[in-house]
């Protein structure tokens, strides 16, 4: 065959809290992100709360759950880059226009929860919120680009981070059931493509970054029982999709971790065999197959987690199996049973260097052929249609006196990432579509920084937050055009 199928959907992806922006100029409420400052490629974002006897502090985004008690606060005089991000809230028919020159069949983006709901809690969506999304489908279908919508991108709000806790609270469910049904039935005829929670597995990372702190057994308690929680919201919205129209059509997002065995040694393979377990099953056995893997306890026990769950849940779950499996891929790392050596970097894994490989200048690996091996693990375990809904490399761009933009690094990342995925097709694989992630420069989750650029568009904003925000084509906007109009035929 050697093609890729018809109708492939080729795309590019972004989320709310990296574009949008437009806090203070719309009527939108904060959101967890906005509540982080900038950091660098070595140092942290912050995250800054006051404690219930009004003492402040400062601690690196994720490196704690927030204290009892304690609220996230804004401190003056810092910069926090979501806030306006590249304001596409202003700028998205000229960004959309750029998009449809693209020749983009799908753009993935997000709903900000809290411009739909400022504070988490109203009973009643803002409308100026919904008249806003009303119009960005309206803007995609003059271009014929079909919409791939994540209803949560982690944009919590920060009215029910700081009243009940967040996901700590199983309360956080009917909240955000009553934002999910909101968004459903609101946009029914605009979008046939779902996702419902972003990378519902990264929580479970995160604990890789916490090793040695101390609270490890606290950490590991709150996140399964968050993730407990949102895996029962991520089933209610499956089903309420099914319900508002039969042709909705709903994923899972899994920030999906391929690693390979350090050595040949049979721990290692054994260590690699439950790394998948722990990392991608956990969750994503939950969401496709409805109810937890056979593994799960033996997780918890490790742990020492007690998972609350009420009566019917298990059964919700089962009510909620999603319809394909979407993921994103940047990197892989290797894994061993000894616990001496050589970390290295990656989107939330952190496992050891592989010596084959080359780094980003972010540390994160680069490897074509993980996508390829991806692929058909994922349709191997689960049969069902698969869409790579990020996949990218974050780099500093220059621009040159003529204004041009020449980027030959990430085309050639993206062109072997795709080369893999024609070889997926090739083996087999049902996947109907290919993202590449921030289509456009957007704020970097992890670091805050506009520098580890991504996009075929580059935006003028600095990591200071100045700049026109003036939009501009670097080379690789021309080679995407090419590789969609001729269906990845011309990489
Ligand atoms: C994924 C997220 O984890 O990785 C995106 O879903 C994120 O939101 C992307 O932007 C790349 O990570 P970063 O930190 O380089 O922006």
């Amino acid at each position: 065959m050697d093609k890729f199928p018809e109708n492939f959907l080729w795309g590019t992806a972004t989320s709310a809290m990296q574009i949008e922006g437009g806090y203070g100029s719309s009527r939108r409420g904060l959101n967890f992100n906005d509540m982080n400052t900038a950091g660098t490629r070595t140092s942290a974002r912050m995250t800054s709360v006051v404690h219930a006897d009004g003492t402040y502090e400062q601690y690196p985004m994720f490196s704690k759950d927030l204290p009892a008690g304690s609220k996230l606060v804004s401190i003056d005089g810092l910069y926090y880059p979501n806030r306006e991000a590249i304001d596409f809230y202003h700028h998205y028919k000229e960004d959309i226009a750029l998009f449809g020159e693209l020749g983009l069949k799908v753009f993935r983006m997000s709903i900000m929860w809290s411009r739909l709901f400022p504070n988490g809690d109203e009973e009643r969506p803002d409308e100026e919120g919904i008249a806003f999304y009303h119009s960005v489908f309206d803007e995609l279908k003059k271009y014929d680009i079909e919409p791939l919508v994540t209803i949560w991108h982690s944009e919590d709000p920060v009215g029910l981070i700081n009243s009940i806790g967040g996901w700590n609270s199983r309360k956080m469910i009917e909240h955000f059931d009553r934002y999910a049904r909101t968004v459903l039935e609101e946009y029914k005829d605009d979008v046939r493509y779902w996702l419902t929670f972003n990378e519902l597995n990264n929580g479970i990372m995160f604990l890789d970054w916490i090793k040695g702190s101390g609270d490890e057994k606290e950490r590991a308690q709150t996140t399964f029982q968050q993730l407990h929680h949102k895996l029962i919201a991520s089933a209610h919205t499956v089903k309420a999709a099914h319900e508002i129209n039969k042709e909705n059509k709903v994923g899972c997002m899994i920030a999906y971790a391929v690693n390979y065995p350090l050595t040949p040694a049979p721990e290692d393979n054994m260590k690699r065999i439950e790394t998948a377990e722990w990392l991608n099953w956990y969750t994503a056995d939950t969401q496709v197959k409805g109810r937890y893997p056979y593994f799960a306890e033996k997780i918890w026990n490790e742990h020492s987690v007690r998972l609350q769950m009420e009566e019917n849940d298990l059964c919700e779950l089962a009510q909620g199996k999603v319809d394909f499996f979407s993921f994103s891929y940047y990197s892989t790392s290797c894994v061993t049973a000894k616990e001496d050596y050589e970390v290295s970097g990656g989107n939330f894994t952190m496992g050891a260097k592989n010596p084959y490989l080359q780094y980003s200048e972010w540390g994160w690996a680069m490897d074509p052929s993980g996508l390829r091996y991806a692929l058909n693990e994922i349709y191997g375990r689960y049969e069902i249609p698969c869409i790579v809904v990020e996949n990218g490399l974050g780099a500093v761009d220059r621009i040159e006196e003529d204004g041009t933009i020449h980027d030959p690094y990430r085309i050639e990342y993206l062109r072997e990432h795709i080369k893999a995925v024609k070889d997926a097709v090739n083996d087999g694989v049902d996947v109907f579509g290919y993202c590449s992630w921030g289509g456009i420069d957007e704020i970097s989750a992890a670091s805050g920084q506009m520098n580890k650029r991504y996009g075929f568009i580059h935006v003028d904003l600095d990591d200071e937050g100045n700049g026109s925000l003036k939009r501009r084509k670097k080379d690789s906007f021309d080679w995407y055009k090419k590789v969609i109009a001729s269906n990845g035929e011309e990489l």
